[in-house]
């Protein structure tokens, strides 16, 4: 069998469309421009192009971009202020802080200054916890985008059994969470999980966040699967940088009924939903 490919820059950019669309008649009917604030601590390379790309993103669906980039050294006090000030900020609907964090600031009490109506990431402990109770809440993108290309590749995903590979709070929890909510019988494992092989095996869907370059082989993937694989892996092939995911494509397609490469996946859908998000916060904010 050789397996579907899920596009997600296809998928990402019809969604584009769709929040662009939206974004246009908010100006032309009620001239209200969504804004976005991304914060940036420190010079990560990796996290310069995620941010760079979020800005032209969010200018190309019509929304304002915000950047506040601030030097590796800033004081805590110093973020939790701009933080107050952008939450005070009626321009600004949707605020993200670029993670990680240089570690003399605490992300968590960082996160959770964030006016959780404004927190286009859903990683504010009342985003979590209204998530984790099934009510309206802001969702995190990577998991929403994964999501969104499951209902779109299967339809109802109720029943189904979904393994997720990965228990960060940015990714594994919440998407256990969002397929649980669409009654899947959900399993989370980890590098502790006995026997991972086997409790692969046993997923009609299986989602890879582990952030380990092609650990998973095709042959802990059931015939049919949908696989959908989180990672975003550089590694040096043949003298060269390369993108690999936490599944080996080339083996996982041989055997899954459909799966999402890396690049091209998850990574254009996460933006995508980043943007969808902002639109909600500013639609809710706005009445
Ligand atoms: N760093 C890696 N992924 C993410 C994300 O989804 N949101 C934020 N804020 N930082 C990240």
């Amino acid at each position: 069998m050789t397996a579907k490919r899920i596009d997600g820059k296809a998928f990402a950019a019809t969604v584009r469309g769709q929040v662009a669309e939206h974004v246009a008649r908010l100006k032309a009917e009620r001239d209200l421009v969504p804004g976005l604030a991304v914060v940036l601590v420190g010079e990560d390379p990796a996290s310069e192009v995620y941010v760079r790309n979020k800005g032209k993103q969010t200018l190309e669906v019509g929304m304002n971009s915000y950047e506040h980039k601030l030097p590796a050294d800033t004081a805590e006090a110093d973020l939790l202020a701009l933080i107050a000030r952008l939450n005070a900020d009626p321009a600004v609907h949707g605020i993200l802080v670029q993670l990680p964090l240089p570690g003399h600031l605490n992300s968590d009490l960082v996160i959770n200054a964030i006016d959780p109506a404004k927190d286009v990431d859903g990683f504010h402990i009342s985003n979590v916890g209204l998530l984790g109770t099934g009510q309206k809440s802001m969702v995190p993108c990577t998991p929403l985008g994964c999501l969104m290309m499951l209902r779109d590749h299967l339809g109802s995903l109720s029943g189904k059994n979904a393994v997720v590979v990965g228990r960060s709070n940015i990714v594994g929890k919440p998407m256990a969470q969002l397929l649980l909510n669409d009654s899947c019988t959900v399993t989370i494992a980890h590098s502790r999980t006995a026997d991972l092989p086997a409790v692969c095996r046993g997923a009609d869907i299986l989602i890879a966040a582990v952030g380990r370059p092609e650990m998973i082989p095709g042959d802990w993937v059931k015939p049919g699967a949908t696989v959908i694989d989180v990672g975003i892996n550089r590694v040096e092939r043949d003298g060269k940088m390369r993108l690999v995911g936490d599944v080996d494509f080339a083996s996982a397609s041989a055997v899954a009924g459909a799966i999402t490469p890396v690049p091209g996946g998850v990574g254009p859908m996460t933006i995508a939903c980043l943007l969808a998000n902002t639109l909600t916060a500013c639609c809710r904010a706005n009445g």
